[in-house]
């Protein structure tokens, strides 16, 4: 939808008049490696995606908040002083999560009119809340502090560590901090290196000379998937906790190397812990294997990489699923593609492939004809464009 008829459709909702109006944007993300390793102290390496959602804002002079967005034409209304009584809307939650976690923050929030325009596909793994969540931030703090944008900067790191605490406490997900972080922080055409532990991260360039990121949708939503997060994570706790007899000062998974964890595995007897923290370990090191391949543009490493962070995300951590693993292991038959995993939580939502140029149009033929044979339902496929983090796109 181009601006002006976004300006259109938000007039059309909240009438004309009163003050300018104000758009913010903030983006979903691809991880190209490091799954389920942020919430472990750990490496993960995303890139935001020139997909984003869209925010038109307008200020009012009292304490409502009106959020609406241009595919849901139902207008939610609350009142700032009583956010903690919207948490169980179905849509609003995130938004309305934000402004309360701003407003913890200290941090002077104004009523105001939103309307969101959401292009990250919903339940797709592509982070779709998170673009929502931090594109609020920006918006709220920006509208609440008029010195922003002009004689001040906005944090982007504190607004994703907010978001991250939105999606916490009010849509009760116990996500790290990845996807936030990725919308927050992105830079066109560039994966972000970042290190979980401490926030420090690197904007690695990505050239993949002649070939291309390409995403495959299973168009199978997460249903089931917050549940099944949150017990990994606890699998995961526990299995540090097992281990921290020997290494008493790791304080996540992630202080634990490779060769450290194969000289104390058999400390670990359930089975299912095991191979929880196994997917872990190995994932954190194929993060810094990646890195440095891409750097060197070695590709056909960092495809093989992609290839084992599948396997163990199906083998180990067991969050993959026969949609996940169908476009996988189509894709992995076609000559011209160096690498294919699923990107995000799991359980449904998309994967990322490492294709040759010349092979995309007989990878989004053949995969999509050999999925819909074998799902029942189509996948969708689109060349991942890398795009900025987010900010305000302008007033009007
Ligand atoms: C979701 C979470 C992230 C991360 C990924 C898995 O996207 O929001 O924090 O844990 O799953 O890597």
């Amino acid at each position: 939808m181009d601006t002006i008829t976004l300006i259109q459709r938000f007039l059309g909702y909240f009438g004309g008049g009163g003050e300018q109006l104000r758009i913010f944007t903030s983006p979903g993300r691809v991880n190209l490696i490091g799954e389920h390793t942020d919430y472990n102290g750990g490496f993960v390496f995303p890139a935001a995606l020139t997909l984003a959602t869209r925010i038109v804002a307008r200020p009012r002079n009292d304490n409502i908040i009106k959020l609406i967005a241009t595919d849901l034409e139902k207008m939610v209304e609350t009142d700032l002083n009583n956010l903690s009584a919207y948490k169980n809307l179905k849509w609003g939650n995130y938004q309305l999560g934000v402004a309360d976690e701003l407003m913890k923050a200290g941090f002077n929030i104004r009523g105001c009119d939103l309307m969101y325009d959401d292009k990250v596909p919903l339940g797709s793994g592509l982070s779709s809340s998170a673009a929502i969540e931090v594109a609020t931030a920006i918006a709220l703090v920006s509208l609440g502090d008029e010195a922003y944008g002009k004689t001040k900067e906005i944090d982007m790191i504190e607004m994703a560590l907010i978001s991250q605490k939105a999606e916490h406490n009010y849509v009760g997900v116990m996500c790290g901090i990845m996807d936030q972080f990725a919308s927050a922080m992105g830079k066109k055409d560039h994966a972000i290196f970042l290190d979980c532990k401490d926030l420090s991260y690197e904007h690695v360039p990505i050239m993949l000379d002649g070939y291309s990121l390409v995403i495959g949708n299973t168009n199978k939503k997460r249903s089931l998937g917050e549940g099944k997060y949150n017990e990994r994570r606890a699998q995961c706790e526990a299995g540090l906790e097992i281990l921290r007899e020997v290494f008493p000062k790791a304080d996540c998974l992630r202080d634990i190397s490779v060769m450290d964890y194969e000289e104390y595995k058999s400390m670990l007897r359930d089975d299912i812990i095991k191979k929880r923290v196994e997917h872990i370990i190995y994932e954190n090191q194929r993060v810094l294997d990646s890195v440095k391949a891409l750097k060197e543009g070695n590709l056909e490493l960092f495809g093989k990489l992609m290839n084992q962070s599948h396997n163990s995300l199906r083998d180990l951590y067991e969050v993959t699923g026969i949609e996940l693993d169908t476009l996988v292991d189509e894709a992995r038959k076609i000559d011209g593609v160096l690498g294919s995993r699923m990107t995000g939580a799991g359980f449904g939502g998309c994967t990322v492939n490492l294709v040759a140029n010349k092979s995309i149009d007989e990878f989004i033929l053949k995969v999509g004809k050999a999925y819909k044979e074998k799902i029942g339902y189509e996948a969708s496929f689109y060349i991942s464009d890398i795009g900025d983090g987010g900010r305000e796109l302008g007033r009007r």
